[in-house]
């Protein structure tokens, strides 16, 4: 397989129904927790990506056994701190933060040091935001010269409960220090400024001491010494982060229809469907269900005769984090200059998104001006791509890629596009769901 792909041609309009594959944050915390239950946990509808391999993985270094087929995962948790600690563990993330920040949570009293690397893209990012509240416990990090991997975590005997202020709005930080908590004798408490709920929600399901108080800008969570954890049987839903490529597609081209099934419709992750309806875009939940604290629907969406601009709520963005570059594509196409604030956070990610989102829209020849925090884009609703585009040296950012690919489909052009295999990480099915989507209906 060439590492590169071209596309030369748009794609047409159409009416379709796709599924896509299960939600990443969710089969991370799957793993997470199922290892360090009391019991065999099983799932359906496990993403099988690389970042979740990565987590398996990871588990699997720390003693617990798990079987992967194609249709299920079925792990065998070692309890709450069955972790079988060797001397000289290194465990390797490759290209998932999510792993590498919320598995040192449960590492807080490893007896000896463990490594943890990642590959170039994860290897740039920002490991001082987990060190600094793990600290707090007692365990202690080595990090890189710029507060990156490698480090090394060095556990404590003796955890200490803390008082923790999660001020970026990352799910990540706030999920590692509630795995600390769950280890630690004693009432951690957490403020955390609003981001995704998925460890709470999963731990309140599981009947875990956590204690959680919404708030209008943040949420107070309070979290005891866990003694066991009954093993899981979950189904996973599908991830709206995937699905939202799509949604975007069909909102770009004109009478397109989608439904997408089975989503999970959690409030903390829909910022992307509450913009595009701000922007115009027809979209409905159907069949609305609660499946173990989280909510699940199919989403229908209608593409609009014309894309309104927008002044993005920053109270937005966090449920909307990891889809502003498909965001951006509306924007390109929507009838007037629309702008996004307060983003700073996106250049954290895979690649300094912020400034790739930008790239991608100067290419295409649209204007914007972007700063550290924000982004204004001159939208231009009859932009029609002639000249040929590459786009390569992004830190193989699976969003980038295929975000990449839904704006060679919706704007025309000649596109050379670097590092296909970056949809491994998140999405290996996004070529098989998009030719159904192009194929002609029956
Ligand atoms: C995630 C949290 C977010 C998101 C990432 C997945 C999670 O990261 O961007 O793709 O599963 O907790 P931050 O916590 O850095 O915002």
């Amino acid at each position: 397989m060439s590492n590169f792909i071209i596309i030369n041609k748009k794609i047409k309009s159409f009416k379709k129904k796709i599924l896509v594959p299960g939600d990443k944050s969710l089969s991370i915390r799957f793993v997470l927790f199922s290892a360090i239950a009391s019991g065999t946990s099983k799932a359906y509808n496990l993403l099988i990506s690389d970042d979740v391999i990565s987590a398996i993985n990871a588990i699997k270094k720390l003693g617990v056994k798990v079987i992967l087929n194609k249709r299920y995962c079925k792990i065998f948790g070692k309890g709450i701190d069955g972790f079988k600690y060797k001397k000289n563990i290194i465990i390797d993330a490759r290209n998932s933060g999510t792993l590498a920040r919320l598995i040192l949570g449960l590492l807080v009293n490893t007896p000896y040091p463990i490594k943890i690397i990642g590959d170039k893209s994860l290897s740039r990012r920002d490991f001082k935001r987990i060190a600094r509240p793990l600290s707090k416990f007692g365990a202690k990090f080595i990090l890189n010269r710029n507060g990156s991997l490698p480090l090394k975590i060095f556990g404590s005997k003796n955890l200490l409960p803390i008082k923790y202020f999660e001020k970026k709005g990352s799910a990540q930080c706030k999920s590692s220090v509630i795995f600390a908590g769950m280890k630690t004798k004693g009432k951690t408490l957490i403020k955390a400024k609003k981001s995704r709920n998925h460890t709470e929600l999963l731990a309140k399901y599981l009947k875990l001491p956590i204690n959680i108080k919404n708030k209008k800008n943040f949420d107070l969570i309070k979290i005891n010494k866990v003694k066991k954890i009954n093993p899981l049987n979950y189904n996973i839903p599908a991830d709206i982060s995937s699905a939202s490529f799509f949604i975007v597609l069909t909102a770009l081209i004109k009478n397109s229809e989608l439904i997408v099934e089975n989503v999970n419709i959690n409030p903390s992750r829909i910022g992307v469907i509450t913009i595009l309806k701000k922007m115009g875009v027809v979209i409905k939940f159907k069949k609305k269900k609660i499946y173990k604290g989280e909510k699940i629907a199919n989403i229908y969406i209608k593409s609009p005769k014309i894309l309104k601009p927008i002044n993005c709520p920053t109270s937005l963005n966090a449920g909307a984090i990891d889809e502003f570059l498909v965001i951006f594509l509306l924007a390109a196409k929507a009838k007037g200059t629309s702008f996004f604030n307060d983003l700073s956070e996106l250049n954290q990610k895979e690649s300094p998104r912020l400034k790739w989102g930008s790239k991608i829209l100067n290419s295409m020849g649209i204007k914007n001006i972007t700063k550290k925090n924000s982004i204004k884009i001159f939208g231009n609703p009859n932009l029609n791509i002639k000249k040929r585009i590459v786009i390569k040296n992004y830190f193989k950012d699976h969003r980038v890629f295929m975000t990449s690919v839904i704006a060679a489909l919706s704007f025309g052009g000649e596109w050379k596009i670097y590092d296909q295999d970056s949809i491994k990480s998140s999405f290996p099915s996004f070529f098989k769901i998009l030719n159904k989507i192009k194929k002609k209906s029956a």
